[in-house]
């Protein structure tokens, strides 16, 4: 019984200087989940951490040669390309598809190539979320409506397509992120930040009162995705989001509620705004594999007290 608890403690121990020694690439690291990420990952793991200054990702053949002479154990991708509106052009529509399918594929290859894991993240905007069918979990099958969920979609299929021929890989779905502004200059305030800068102007303030899904606190996620990882689950597709569902409207009425902030909010619908891309209206993911995040309103406040 002894024996078998002291060579339980030795194990876990010597599984803890591996993981500590094991290098880890995150790309897209001054993002606003890649600074999340890198602070995290920094604490206890050896990290580089790469943004477009560094390392364009786009230039396939220098990703290659730093991923193959750097070998690290963990690839973990956030570089996307976000704009959901710009994206229905079909000039840019080719560069999300360069950045948003081509380079999740380079990434799996050279994961598989080097025997590294790859982390790469996925949205609710693959799904097309209609009344009948409002949660999705990981196995129910995308079929976005509009141009960014496609080009998502099409960059989940080439790291699904790797799997099956031995890459070990983590495909996260989340949605709604917000949390601190990443640290590249370039980095987007998140929606809450957005309405507390409108709250100051003390004018009516619109928001749409639909498009149900989950708020995602970007520290929550970032430590999920250690856990994830240290835990050596099994490879495959996961949904990551704080519990709770909501529209923005319902993320803008806790945020004053929270601030105490006494603004007048028209409710609209996503017709009433002229957006060039259709969003699904109903996308809550549903996580069925892993231990849930705490409720966003929880995670919410932590935010704004930080
Ligand atoms: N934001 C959301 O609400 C949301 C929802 C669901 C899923 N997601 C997914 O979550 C992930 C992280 O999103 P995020 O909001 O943290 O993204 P983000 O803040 O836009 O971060 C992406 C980073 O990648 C960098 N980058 C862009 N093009 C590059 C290139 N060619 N070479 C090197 N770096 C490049 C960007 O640099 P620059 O800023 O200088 O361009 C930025 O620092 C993405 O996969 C996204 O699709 C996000």
């Amino acid at each position: 019984m002894v024996s078998e608890f002291v060579f339980c403690s030795f194990f876990l121990f010597l599984k803890f200087v591996i993981l500590i020694y094991m290098s880890i690439l995150i790309l897209g690291g001054r993002g606003n989940l890649g600074s999340q990420l890198t602070k995290i990952f920094k604490a206890d793991h050896e990290t580089i951490s790469l943004d477009k200054e560094d390392l364009d990702v786009l230039d396939f053949p220098l990703l290659s040669s730093m991923i193959q002479n750097t070998k690290p154990s963990l690839i973990i991708n956030t570089v996307a390309y976000n704009a959901v509106d710009k994206c229905e052009d079909p000039v840019e529509y080719k560069l999300a598809l360069k950045l948003n399918q081509e380079l999740p594929g380079v990434l799996a290859d050279l994961a598989l190539e080097t025997g590294a894991t790859l982390i790469h993240y996925s949205s609710d905007y693959v799904f097309n979320g209609i009344p009948e069918k409002i949660e999705f979990s990981e196995t129910d099958t995308p079929n976005p409506v509009n141009k960014y969920g496609q080009s998502k979609f099409f960059g989940e299929r080439e790291i699904i397509k790797r799997g099956e021929i031995g890459l070990n890989y983590y495909l996260i779905r989340t949605s709604k992120l917000f949390g601190p502004k990443g640290e590249s200059d370039n980095a987007k305030p998140s929606f809450f930040d957005i309405m507390l800068n409108l709250a100051q102007d003390n004018k009516e303030i619109s928001v749409v009162n639909e498009e149900l899904s989950c708020f995602t606190y970007t520290n929550d996620l970032a430590e999920a995705t250690k856990r994830l990882w240290e835990l050596e689950m099994e490879s495959g597709i996961y949904h990551l989001i704080n519990e709770g569902e909501a529209t923005w409207a319902d993320g803008v009425i806790e945020l004053f509620r929270i601030k105490k902030i006494n603004a007048f909010l028209k409710m609209v619908r996503s017709e009433n705004l002229l957006r060039p891309a259709r969003r699904p209206k109903y996308s809550v993911l549903k996580n069925t594999k892993l231990k849930k995040l705490r409720n966003w309103k929880l995670a919410l406040r932590e935010y704004l007290e930080k």
